[in-house]
């Protein structure tokens, strides 16, 4: 593909309507296009995994929420979207054919990528990866901006202290599942839930969770209540909606919430009321705080040290969930919505189906 006086046919997945409710294939479509040269300055990568996000639904929306990144458009490829590859073609200095890299220009096989150009708060700047450290789809997930996230929001935004007992929703999800070991690993009493048996068993038998619950089966406070009857004093909240109402309740003082994202609300075609019990908050002096792992980049380094370590060790697990070829990312992301995926979802992307054609 390199090779001077020679062109690609990439395809890339583009949303061709947004989603009413759950997304459906029909809510895509896979076009050929012809990649071209990169220019000075740029790489070509031909891409081998990508991600897939639970909040990529909010940006299927017809606009993204204020402050986040934007809505994809129509018949376009979609911007910002992590994706590790290899490089085929070099522009950019300190990248050449060979390297394994992460960027964020995802959802399709082929991507020529501008190497110093900021992308997804900088979290997906091309950044070249060490492959002997650990495999290179772990980069999208524990390595990458799910550990970011987690640790981010479980250090930071919760600012997690000694003896904190911490709840943490949709925890066998990418994100989920990383802050519980996490917070597992740090010494903490962890709690989980999850909307399967199937999911509990993994928390509790994988995972090593103190407890876990399947919030389908029964009203939440009461599953709270069981699995920690003295309270909680962090949440780390994937979900909103009843989930954060149920956490309020069970929070002791000066108890701590790390709004991650509420997926529970993402589909959801009209605002959403908050929660019924926010009085809550200045009964019990909590502290409710939102935060972004893109805005913590400066903890990368930090994160992966500490993740790579324990992944080494076997103290840190990395659950994945693969769906095969390109044209199954929408596929992937309806199914990590109804909760069908364990761990990080990716797409193994098939790199042997591009068809190489000599420009004339
Ligand atoms: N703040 C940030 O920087 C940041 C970055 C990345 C992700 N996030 C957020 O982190 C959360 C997890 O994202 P992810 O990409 O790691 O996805 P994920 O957890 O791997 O997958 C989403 C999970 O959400 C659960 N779910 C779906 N609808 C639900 C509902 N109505 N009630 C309860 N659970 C529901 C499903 O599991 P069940 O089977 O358990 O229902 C599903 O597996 C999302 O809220 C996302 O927006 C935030």
């Amino acid at each position: 593909m390199s090779r001077e006086g020679t062109a690609t046919t990439g395809r890339e997945v583009r949303p061709i309507a947004h989603p009413r409710g759950e997304v459906r294939a029909s809510d895509f479509r896979v076009v050929e296009v012809e990649v071209r040269q990169p220019r000075a300055g740029e790489v070509l990568v031909r891409n081998t995994w990508t991600s897939v996000d639970a909040a990529l639904r909010l940006r299927l929306r017809e606009t993204a929420p204020p402050g986040y990144f934007p809505a994809f458009p129509l018949e376009e490829p979609m911007e910002g979207i992590m994706t590790v590859g290899e490089v085929v073609e070099s522009r950019a200095d300190g990248f050449a054919p060979g390297d394994t890299v992460w960027h964020a220009a995802g959802w399709r096989d082929y991507a020529v990528v501008e190497a110093e150009k900021e992308a997804l708060g900088g979290v997906g700047t091309l950044t070249k990866l060490d492959v002997r450290a650990a495999p290179p789809q772990f980069y999208l997930g524990a390595l990458g901006g799910n550990g970011l996230t987690a640790y981010a929001g479980l250090f930071h935004a919760a600012g997690l202290r000694d003896g904190d007992v911490v709840w943490v929703s949709a925890a066998a999800g990418a994100v989920g599942s990383l802050a519980a070991q996490m917070a597992k690993i740090r010494g903490h009493r962890v709690i989980g839930s999850a909307g399967s048996d199937e999911k509990v068993r993994y928390l509790l038998e994988e995972l090593g969770l103190d407890a876990a619950f399947n919030y389908k089966r029964g009203a939440l406070p009461d599953l709270l209540r069981e699995a920690a009857p003295d309270g909680i004093d962090v949440y780390f909240d994937n979900v909103g909606g009843d989930h954060l109402e149920a956490a309020l309740g069970a929070l002791r003082r000066s108890g701590r919430v790390a709004i991650c994202g509420m997926v529970s609300e993402y589909a959801a075609e009209e605002p959403q009321h908050g929660p019924g019990n926010l009085m809550l908050a200045v009964t019990k002096g909590l502290t409710i705080r939102g935060f972004r792992g893109s805005a913590h980049t400066h903890l990368l380094p930090e994160m992966t040290r500490h993740v790579g370590a324990w992944i080494r060790e076997g103290r840190l697990r990395c659950h994945e969930t693969i769906i095969d070829g390109l044209p199954q990312a929408p596929a992937a992301l309806a199914g990590l919505l109804r909760g069908d995926n364990t761990g990080k979802t990716l797409v193994r992307i098939d790199g042997f189906t591009h068809r190489e054609s000599a420009i004339a």
